[in-house]
């Protein structure tokens, strides 16, 4: 049980030493991803928020040992956490035992950086969250360890593993490109203010390119309430773009971690690092007004989403915070480049072969070739959309001769499908190597 997703020396050692019986939640280790595929491995994705009071309500069991990355440990025992907090405050609460390593490579300046929320309840007994603008302080700096659970103390100064940074490509560009354009229309509506609402940014190459574009776009004052920091966001911080980030950790690449630490007394005004149930609170993210922003693997013509599984079996990652966020958000965006697998898989399909976002949680759906704004639409409204504005035109016959039949001969009028064709593209895929029908 983790935050989401480890480095390779955790998720992947394990996973090869078969020491893994099941794991949750966020993942995204090749080798782990590979035998929860070849079901040698139970996996268990639930939404990020939900997992300190899963573990809470016992569903976990008992918890054992934990293994918790500090910064330092202080004089008077109180730790300082890393650039991740994760579910760390659960963890040291509801295990028996506590091993704890102290990083010497995570940056001292940390030190002030974590909002550590300890007023969580479980129901009845639950009081509101005191949480009213992004960079609020509702906790303490600090995570709080009995000794006496304490069974070891580990030191190291191994650095985080992370992938270097890869410019966002053409198609990212042409991606955040149609959703700027989109934002600034909302602004010229009255239907969003001139610095936007929260961001929540997840992750990946697209995200990033939109953080990019929205750093040249001339917008000042943002905030964001999200869950990972990335580079992308570093850069708007660093540049005025956001004036404030909060999140549960930070997942930057080796040249972004090295800016960070130079940076780190200018970062800690700036940014929050708090527990992920309250990083990712439902709740909070409904009042805040969050603009959701996240990738996609497909989506179908109805606007229901899959962020999880190819071809609606094997594990891509997982669904991690995208949901917290996209189901309470003001907004909710999803994002992909329009095919895969150089063209043979269209990510537009007639019916999404996992759903981890319902047609009713999703508001707008983007590719390359342009972006469906699906508010207010009922769902017949929103596949002809979906197919004009957001299909590759490779695949947009084939998703509209579909519709039109369905149109006629499916067994409701409401929401049309052909059963027995709904999924036969991926079927197709599987069998022959694309979606193409020729
Ligand atoms: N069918 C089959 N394979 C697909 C696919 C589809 N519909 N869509 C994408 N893929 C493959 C890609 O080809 C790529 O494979 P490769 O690495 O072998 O080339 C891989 O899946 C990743 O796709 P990519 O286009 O590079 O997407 P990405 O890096 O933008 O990630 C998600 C997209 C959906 C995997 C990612 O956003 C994710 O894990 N989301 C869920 C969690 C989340 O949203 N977290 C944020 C909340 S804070």
């Amino acid at each position: 049980m983790t935050g989401a997703s480890t480095a390779p020396e955790l998720d992947g050692v394990l996973a090869r030493a078969n020491g893994i019986a099941m794991r949750l939640p966020y993942q995204s280790d090749p080798t782990l991803r590979d035998k929860i595929n070849a079901g040698e491995i139970e996996y268990l994705d639930i939404h990020l928020s939900n997992v300190a009071q899963h573990a809470w309500f016992g569903l976990f069991g008992d918890l054992d040992i934990a293994v918790v990355e500090v910064c330092a440990i202080r004089e008077d025992g109180l730790l300082i956490p890393s650039s991740s907090v994760g579910n760390n405050k659960t963890w040291l609460e509801r295990a028996k035992g506590v091993i704890l390593e102290v990083n010497a490579r995570q940056p001292l300046g940390l030190d002030g950086m974590h909002d550590i929320y300890y007023g969580t309840a479980l129901p009845p007994h639950r009081m509101p969250i005191p949480l009213l603008n992004t960079g609020d302080r509702i906790g303490e700096p600090y995570l709080r360890c009995p000794t006496d659970k304490i069974l070891a103390i580990v030191e190291t100064d191994a650095p985080d593993r992370s992938n270097a940074f890869t410019p966002p490509d053409a198609t990212s560009r042409q991606i955040a490109g149609h959703l700027i354009e989109f934002l600034r229309h909302e602004i010229a509506r009255g239907r969003l203010p001139a610095n936007l609402l929260p961001l929540q940014s997840g992750v990946g190459n697209v995200t990033n390119a939109v953080l990019a574009e929205l750093g040249e776009g001339g917008f000042t004052g943002l905030t964001a309430f999200t869950e990972v920091i990335q580079d992308g966001m570093l850069d708007l911080l660093d540049n005025g773009t956001l004036s404030m980030a909060s999140a549960t950790a930070l997942s930057l690449s080796p040249a972004a971690t090295i800016r960070f630490a130079d940076g780190i007394e200018r970062f800690r005004e700036r940014i929050v690092l708090r527990p992920q149930e309250i990083s990712n609170h439902p709740e909070l993210v409904r009042r805040l007004g969050c603009i959701a922003m996240n990738g996609m693997m497909e989506a179908d013509i109805y606007g229901n989403v899959n962020s999880t599984h190819v071809m609606g079996s094997r594990i891509q990652n997982g669904i991690g915070g995208s949901g917290d966020f996209a189901r309470n958000g003001y907004l909710s965006c999803f994002m992909s480049a329009s095919t895969a697998k150089n063209g043979s898989i269209s990510r537009i399909v007639p019916m999404a072969s996992h759903v981890d976002h319902t047609e009713h949680d999703v508001a707008v759906v983007v590719t390359e070739q342009g972006l469906a704004d699906l508010r207010g639409l009922s769902p017949k409204q929103r596949a002809r959309e979906i197919i004009a504005r957001c299909a590759h035109p490779d695949y947009r016959p084939m998703l509209q001769d579909y519709f039109e039949r369905a149109c006629q001969q499916s067994f409701g009028k409401h929401t049309p499908h052909l059963l027995k064709e709904a999924l036969s593209w991926h079927e197709r895929y599987i069998e022959s190597g694309s979606m193409r029908n020729s």
